[in-house]
């Protein structure tokens, strides 16, 4: 793992945004795997001033998102869907049918992690991911526990998680869904390259175990040492 450290969540969103901008160069229909939560919103907003200026095109990429609350409609306010259009979408001209989502309200769960895999694969694979970290370890909604699950699948959300997303529901944690849809490790550990970031000194030890620890299903980040093609931007907080 590569680790950038920068002094502030600013210096964290330019760079990404350049390195963005470098793999669009090589590679203008890239397939990109988001984050939702705080940690990408500053890069969100960057990426939304590039495309205004006509510094950055986006309209051949194709998006694959982590995770969605079950039982949401991609309509719902707290949905990882409406996060992703205020914050994102909604200005940065990627075609609507470039947009992949899992859907919280699919009325059969299997079918749709299925399908959200098949549609994966038919878009030639994930080539960036891009992942925040849970204060556990948790990517994506692969919680810690005694198994980790590869594909797509239906997860529970522990207490912390579900407060971490109260912000979305109003401020109340009981509003915030138990369960959720979230990419599984092998999906994300296929990805050609990932990028996972992490701010503010509640995340330091997490960054570090994930770093040097051992590979363990309590910490799923741990996984990525397995990855050829990981690089960590981290701010002082975080680096610290
Ligand atoms: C959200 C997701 C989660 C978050 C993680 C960190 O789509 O996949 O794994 O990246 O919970 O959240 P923040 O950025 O809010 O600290």
């Amino acid at each position: 793992m590569r680790i950038h450290v920068h002094r502030t969540e600013r210096g964290i969103a330019t760079a990404l945004a350049d390195r963005l901008a470098d793999a669009l160069r090589v590679t203008p229909g890239l397939v990109l795997g988001l984050p939702t939560g705080r940690t990408p919103v500053q890069w969100y907003r960057e990426i939304a001033r590039r495309v205004e200026h006509g510094q950055l095109d986006l309209s051949r990429i194709t998006t694959f998102n982590l995770d969605e609350f079950i039982g949401l409609a991609p309509d719902h306010p707290g949905s990882y869907r409406q996060f992703m259009e205020r914050h994102l979408f909604a200005h940065a001209g990627i075609p609507p049918e470039r947009i992949n989502f899992l859907r919280g309200d699919a009325p059969d769960v299997e079918a749709e992690c299925a399908r959200y895999e098949c549609s994966i694969a038919e878009a030639g694979g994930i080539d960036l991911m891009v992942l925040g970290i849970g204060r556990n370890g948790h990517i994506g909604f692969n919680e810690p526990g005694a198994e980790l699950y590869a594909r797509s699948h239906r997860a529970t959300l522990t207490h912390d998680t579900r407060r971490s997303n109260a912000e979305l529901f109003g401020g109340s944690v009981d509003a915030v869904p138990r369960e959720a849809l979230s990419m599984g490790m092998a999906t994300i550990l296929q990805s050609r390259a990932i990028v996972l970031v992490a701010t503010g000194r509640s995340k330091a030890a997490v960054v570090q175990a994930m770093r040097r620890g051992r590979i363990t299903t309590q910490l799923p980040a741990s996984f990525l040492q397995l990855h050829a093609d990981v690089d960590v931007y981290v701010d002082d907080g975080a680096g610290g």
